[in-house]
């Protein structure tokens, strides 16, 4: 999310090197905003369906579930977790049927949140113990879990994903929860260390038009490696067992950190249709600092940094042949990429991106809880806002390729590559919206029509604005245009939006994005909201009579 900067404190080490526009002068400051304290409240479940208020109309032929994650219980007993993104995973379903909406919702039954109930506080784990008193201790277990420190987290509370068909809950660390998409029951707890030498996968993959998935994870032995997995499709005959399955997952590709004592925090990565592209960016973990610290039991927060003496690596894997080719690129920070494709010898990928990973706010729920007015623009205006950019990657440099030329030939590209000594290619980027988005304050959680293009030539991605410290708008781009279609009331905050295609789709954007709107100024009020894709007007909503709290990521399931 465009949060995830923020869970963990990253450090200035030294100034930045490439002087770039700072994008605090570019945004709009907040101003008075309202207390956004309803969205980070604890909530119980609803484990069975209750029926919505519909209002408009909702379209027939949508068939399926909207299902969502975030944090949902931040307290047990007297013991309350202090970080926003330490509450409980809670699992969301709207399911839409025949212009009906019910909703349902439960917590995963990880092993903490068992644990905790049971116990009624917060029991205090191995590694807590070691990274108390950082605020923060359970945000670096994720992380940290790729390096084998024990009890890594089961609250996968960032996204569902589906392998070999199933659905499972992720986050960062080697475990994942299989789920049922439709009871949200809780099932076995995966650990992808099993089945495969990795030790974590992000809480983003990628699926190709097979239904395999690809996903990234990391290694450590006598050097570190950020490898590319993947895992095939379900197989033909289906034989219709009721267990985890990853058989068949192979490391596809394995990449060396080009700083074998600093490896980089990534939290996804972009897929074209031959190729992957990793992107090494300049938040650095300090190996030697991370066992220092272990061995004296030091809080552990000082290890990440921003690390701007670093470039931004490209590392573009061919798909099919494994072959590896690096570029380089000046600082920035990227959670989510919005798409890639290719284009006559060219790769053409767009992300969300932040050229200056210093400028941190923390996530703690004390600042998320802040009052209206001076105090929460003080936190929102310490925040960096991410911005949509454009990087273009040549695909053939060779020995023949002449230097300090421009390789990006095509003129619709405004982004650069340019050969600046054999074996290197260094780019610029191009910004890839208008200042117009600047008043929505920045935008993230991409999404766009993934199943037709993903991967290929596409024109519109659909996104939330962070007009405050949660979003508070949701925005359609037309990135050949950079037009913008806002949708944005005072007091509604949005959640990711999720593109859904209508059946007879011929165009891009024939479909609808659905999102489901957080409003701290009414209780119980929390809606679905349907808006047509292409003109971003609203067809319908369908008012749910509880409350929910802000949360991260979702999928539209159209198998119920
Ligand atoms: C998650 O689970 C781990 C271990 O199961 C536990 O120590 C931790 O407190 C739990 N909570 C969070 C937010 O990570
Ligand atoms: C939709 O909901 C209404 C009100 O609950 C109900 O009367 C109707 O039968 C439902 N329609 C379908 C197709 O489920
Ligand atoms: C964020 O964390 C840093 C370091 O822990 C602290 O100095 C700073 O005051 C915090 N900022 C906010 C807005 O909480
Ligand atoms: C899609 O096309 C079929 C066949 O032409 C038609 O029966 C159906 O009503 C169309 N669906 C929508 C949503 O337009
Ligand atoms: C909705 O989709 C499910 C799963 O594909 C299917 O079984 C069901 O018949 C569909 N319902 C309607 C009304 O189309
Ligand atoms: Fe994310």
């Amino acid at each position: 999310t465009h949060l995830y900067h923020f869970f963990f404190h990253i450090r200035s080490k030294s100034q930045v090197v490439h002087s770039t526009t700072p994008i605090m002068q570019q945004c709009p400051q907040g101003k008075g905003l309202e207390t956004i304290e309803p969205l980070v409240r604890s909530v119980e479940e609803t484990p069975d369906p209750i029926p919505t208020t519909i209002t408009g109309t909702i379209p027939t032929w949508i068939n399926g579930s909207l299902l969502r994650n975030g944090p949902g219980k931040f307290e047990f007993g007297k013991d309350s977790y202090t970080h926003w993104f330490d509450g409980m995973a809670m699992m969301h379903r709207f399911h839409i049927c025949e212009g009906n909406v019910t909703y349902c919702s439960r917590f995963l039954r990880s092993d903490s949140f068992v644990t905790n109930s049971e116990k009624n506080r917060i029991v205090v784990s191995e590694f807590g113990t070691l990274a108390l008193p950082d605020p923060c201790k359970n945000i670096f277990a994720r992380f940290f879990s790729r390096f084998q420190i024990p009890k890594a987290t089961d609250n996968a509370s960032v996204n569902f994903v589906t392998y070999k068909g199933d659905y499972y809950v992720s986050t960062e660390t080697n475990y994942m929860r299989r789920v049922d998409p439709q009871s949200l029951e809780t099932k076995e707890k995966v650990d992808w260390s099993q089945y495969i030498a990795v030790n974590s996968a992000t809480a983003h993959p990628h699926y190709d038009r097979e239904g395999a998935t690809y996903n990234m994870g990391n290694s450590y032995g006598k050097s570190f490696f950020y490898n590319i997995l993947r895992v095939p499709p379900p197989e033909e005959k289906a034989a219709v067992e009721d267990s985890a399955d990853l058989n068949g997952a192979r490391v596809i590709c394995s990449i060396r950190a080009s700083e074998p004592r600093k490896p980089s925090y990534y939290h996804s990565f972009v897929m074209s249709e031959n190729y992957i592209v990793f992107v090494e960016q300049p938040i650095k973990l300090d190996m030697l600092k991370l066992i220092l610290y272990r061995i004296q039991g030091k809080s552990l927060n000082k290890v990440l940094t921003w690390d701007p003496q670093y470039d931004t690596i490209f590392h573009l894997v061919n798909r099919h042949t494994g072959k590896v080719v690096k570029y380089r690129a000046a600082p920035m920070f990227t959670l989510h990429q919005i798409n890639a494709f290719e284009d006559n010898g060219l790769l053409v990928m767009d992300m969300c991106c932040g050229d200056d990973g210093e400028v941190i706010g923390n996530f703690t729920l004390e600042n998320l809880r802040r009052g209206a007015g001076e105090e929460m623009d003080k936190f929102y205006n310490s925040m960096c806002r991410n911005l949509p950019r454009r990087y273009v990657l040549p695909l053939t440099v060779d020995e023949e390729t002449p230097l300090d030329q421009n390789l990006v030939s095509l003129q619709n590209y405004k982004a650069t590559a340019k050969k600046t000594k054999p074996g290197e290619v260094y780019m610029t980027h191009e910004e890839l919206y208008d200042d117009e988005l600047l008043q929505y304050g920045g935008l993230e959680f991409p999404q766009i029509n993934y199943d037709q293009y993903n991967g290929r030539p596409y024109r519109y991605f659909y996104s939330c604005g962070f007009g405050h410290v949660f979003s508070d708008s949701l925005l359609k781009m037309d990135v050949h245009t950079k037009e913008l279609k806002v949708w944005r009331y005072p007091g509604l905050y949005p959640s990711e939006p999720v593109f859904v295609a209508s059946p007879n789709a011929t165009q891009e954007d024939d479909g609808v994005v659905l999102s489901v709107i957080i409003t701290p100024r009414e209780e119980k009020s929390t809606f679905l909201l349907i808006l047509d894709a292409k003109t971003f007007t609203e067809l319908g909503r369908a008012v749910v009579p509880v409350n929910i709290p802000y949360g991260t990521h979702g999928v539209f399931n159209k198998m119920g």
